[in-house]
């Protein structure tokens, strides 16, 4: 199997100076040594153990969340979606991922304003269909247009607990059959939707969940994602993945942790 390149950008400016989401407090400020040695050894993990090839955006300074590629769009192939970000205080990380795509040959395409849509942050592939989250970022009507740019069919989820305000907070496809998945993040229609669609779903504890095990990144058998989700890990293991388990303590501050700070290219 052919590991996804990824997309990094360095967290030199990230910090909590606003508050768009409830894991944010402008009083619990980012310790930024530790902020930089974990990112550091999460891209050393990717880079030098799992052999990943991982490229970097350059960060911005007053941008503090750039940090989390995850939201800058979503590739497929040759195309690039780019985000429209919901909070204007993330609107303006939009024109350096396009400048970015742009630069590398990418086709790049956007919905419509006033429609939101925040990458890959509500958008996952699993088994070549796309499973796309709405509510607090991304509005519905974008999954059909996206769903239209890349010519793949979709699913749409529709979340309803603002601590798990994007898809990849509370869902990670992990194989064709597997997903790991936080129930009570989702409207009754859309957990059945779930239970239908994924054979095999690995139910995350709340606990857990609130720890980010939902924000996982998955590459091959490998799996990465926050430190404090032992039964995760074990479900993990008992279907034959490896799992790899970082400190992610100063993007948690921020509501982020593995899966916000990459892109799949
Ligand atoms: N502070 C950022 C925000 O609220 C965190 C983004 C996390 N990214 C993600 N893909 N869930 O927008």
């Amino acid at each position: 199997m052919t590991l996804p390149r990824l997309l990094m950008s360095p967290p030199e400016y990230f910090d909590v100076v606003y508050e768009i989401n409830p894991w944010m407090s402008v009083r619990r400020k980012v310790e930024k040594k530790h902020a930089v040695k974990q990112w550091e050894n999460y891209h050393r993990l990717l880079v030098d153990q799992l052999k990943v090839k991982v490229e970097i955006l350059d960060p911005v300074r007053g941008l503090p969340d750039m940090v989390f590629t995850a939201n800058a769009g979503l590739v497929y192939k040759r195309l690039f979606v780019r985000s429209n970000f919901r909070h204007r205080e993330r609107q303006g990380e939009e024109p350096y991922y396009e400048k970015w795509f742009k630069k590398k040959g990418y086709k790049v395409k956007t919905v419509d304003a006033p429609l939101n849509f925040e990458g890959e942050g509500d958008a996952l592939f699993m088994g070549g269909e796309l499973f796309a989250g709405f509510h607090f970022r991304t509005d519905v009507v974008a999954h059909e247009i996206i769903s239209g740019y890349i010519k793949r069919p979709y699913f749409s989820l529709e979340l309803c607990d603002k601590r798990f305000y994007h898809l990849d907070t509370c869902f990670a496809p992990v194989d064709d059959k597997t997903a790991l998945v936080f129930m009570d993040a989702f409207e009754p229609y859309s957990r059945l939707g779930l239970l239908e669609n994924i054979p095999d779903p690995i139910e995350v504890p709340e606990k857990e969940a609130l720890n980010f095990a939902c924000n996982a990144v998955i590459l091959g058998q490998d799996v990465i994602l926050p430190e404090g989700c032992p039964k995760t890990e074990d479900a993990l293991k008992k279907r034959g993945f490896r799992s790899h388990s970082l400190d992610f303590t100063e993007f948690l501050k921020a509501g982020g942790a593995a899966k916000c700070l990459v892109l799949k290219l």
